[in-house]
């Protein structure tokens, strides 16, 4: 699979364009000042540089080593600068307590480490700490715009509210939505989008 993301990032055109992700946009008002901010599996970087342009403390994570050199080429020029780090998230330590937010956006794992991530996301954050996450849903596969090619690798409201079982759901939908972004998300989708709290 990292081979598929090695290939894909080392098109010339940056694949989910450069533009953050609508649903993390519309998100703003959510991240507090100051904010530590870690973008997982944050591809070729166009949600940490969005963090880091409203002024948070960005580290994202991804294991594309191309897609982690146009990530910080990206920031560099936005003229902002984020800690784009190339690892593995099954493998990464992850510091407890740390982040005031965590952002998830398409970040699509096989069900072990999905779980195995998802846990690790509720470790890393600092009590009171805020997650968004949008995923697409398994009847994506009927939309065909983007995405997974198997339904076990998309989420639910029901495969994340088993994931985050003790956190504080601020807002968790199935909803049908237009995604267009870059060449590889384009139109309407169904997704899963999830606001969470790490209680205190
Ligand atoms: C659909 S892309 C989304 C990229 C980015 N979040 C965005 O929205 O533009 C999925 C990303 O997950 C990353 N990824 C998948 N499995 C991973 C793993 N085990 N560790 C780190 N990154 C992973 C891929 O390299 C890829 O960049």
């Amino acid at each position: 699979m990292k081979d598929f993301w090695e290939e894909r990032y080392s098109e010339q055109d940056f694949a989910y364009g450069t533009r953050p992700n609508d649903f993390l946009a519309s998100c703003k008002e959510l991240i507090p000042s100051p904010c530590r901010a870690l973008a997982i599996a944050d591809g070729e970087g166009r949600n940490g540089v969005w963090l880091a342009q409203q002024g948070c403390d960005v580290t994202t994570v991804d294991y594309s080593q191309a897609g982690v050199e146009k990530a910080k080429a990206l920031a560099g020029e936005q003229g902002v600068s984020i800690n784009a780090v190339c690892a593995d998230l099954a493998e990464w330590e992850w510091p407890e307590n740390t982040f005031d937010l965590v952002v998830s956006i398409f970040a699509h794992f096989p069900p072990d480490l999905r779980r195995q991530v998802h846990r690790n996301i509720l470790k890393t954050l600092k009590p009171g700490g805020t997650l968004i996450l949008e995923a697409y849903h398994p009847s994506q596969l009927e939309y065909k715009t983007g995405g997974p090619p198997v339904a076990e690798m998309m989420y639910s409201v029901e495969t994340l509210k088993a994931d985050f079982d003790g956190a504080e759901i601020v807002k968790l939908e199935d909803r049908v939505a237009e995604v267009n972004e870059g060449k590889y998300h384009f139109g309407q989708g169904a997704v899963t989008r999830l606001i969470l709290r790490k209680p205190s």
